[in-house]
């Protein structure tokens, strides 16, 4: 790839995500251009966040259209107006229809708390609490129909202390997530990655097990790759 990738962010939330690929674009760390931030909730933090970096940003409220298609047509439109290399879903709380997958198919990564394919869905960090995990974590996949389903790219693990609960794990997980965002943006500004029958294809070649976050926010292999 040789300019920057072209990418647009959807948020629902805070947008502490958002601002992680905002600050390493600000300190020349990665070769992406975030162009456009699109959120279904008008007063989310992540627009302001955007507003303040000087990225275009655009308000869907989902609850002003009839139905989920005509809010996935306008969003599909929205989203294709910045002519987008890369789609980042950083905490949008919207399921994606046909409609924007179609489209953006092999564009478009999705931020998940958790160790994919374990926890897909809300509360992960009570889930795996609950289940006696030891490790729990983030993923970055690709979107597919499947909810928080598609291939994953890339994870971060982090230990499970004894007496966490729900919150302290979300709070330490958070800046991980961070990481783990920046650093798959520019391995994908850096490399040929595509998805394609339900895998991931990195320089041509499938990757069998998620690339892993290294303690240098590097992403490393899991296994030998020639
Ligand atoms: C993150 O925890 C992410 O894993 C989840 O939503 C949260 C977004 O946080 N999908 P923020 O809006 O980026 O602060």
């Amino acid at each position: 790839m040789s300019g920057p990738l072209k990418t647009c962010v959807l948020v629902s939330g805070t947008g502490s995500n958002l601002q992680a690929l905002i600050n390493a674009c600000r300190a020349g760390k990665l070769n992406i251009e975030i162009n456009h931030v699109i959120s279904n909730v008008a007063n989310a933090g992540g627009l302001a966040r955007a507003e303040s970096a000087g990225i275009a940003t655009s308000v869907l409220q989902h609850g002003l259209f009839s139905s989920r298609d005509d809010f996935d047509r306008a969003l599909a439109l929205l989203m294709a107006a910045g002519k987008p290399d890369l789609v980042v879903l950083a905490g949008f709380m919207r399921i994606i229809g046909p409609r924007v997958l179609q489209p953006f198919q092999g564009k478009m990564i999705n931020l998940h708390p958790s160790l994919l394919p374990r926890y897909r869905g809300t509360e992960t960090y009570r889930r795996a609490i609950e289940a006696g995990d030891r490790e729990h974590g983030a993923s970055i996949h690709f979107v597919t129909e499947e909810l928080d389903g598609g291939p994953v790219i890339s994870q971060v693990v982090i230990p499970i202390l004894d007496d966490d609960d729900p919150q302290t794990l979300a709070a330490r997980l958070g800046p991980m997530e961070h990481r783990l965002l920046v650093a798959t943006a520019g391995f994908l500004a850096e490399h040929q990655v595509k998805c394609s029958d339900g895998a991931v294809i990195i320089d041509g070649k499938t990757l069998e097990a998620p690339l892993k976050l290294q303690e240098n926010d590097q992403l490393g292999f899991n296994q030998p790759r020639d």
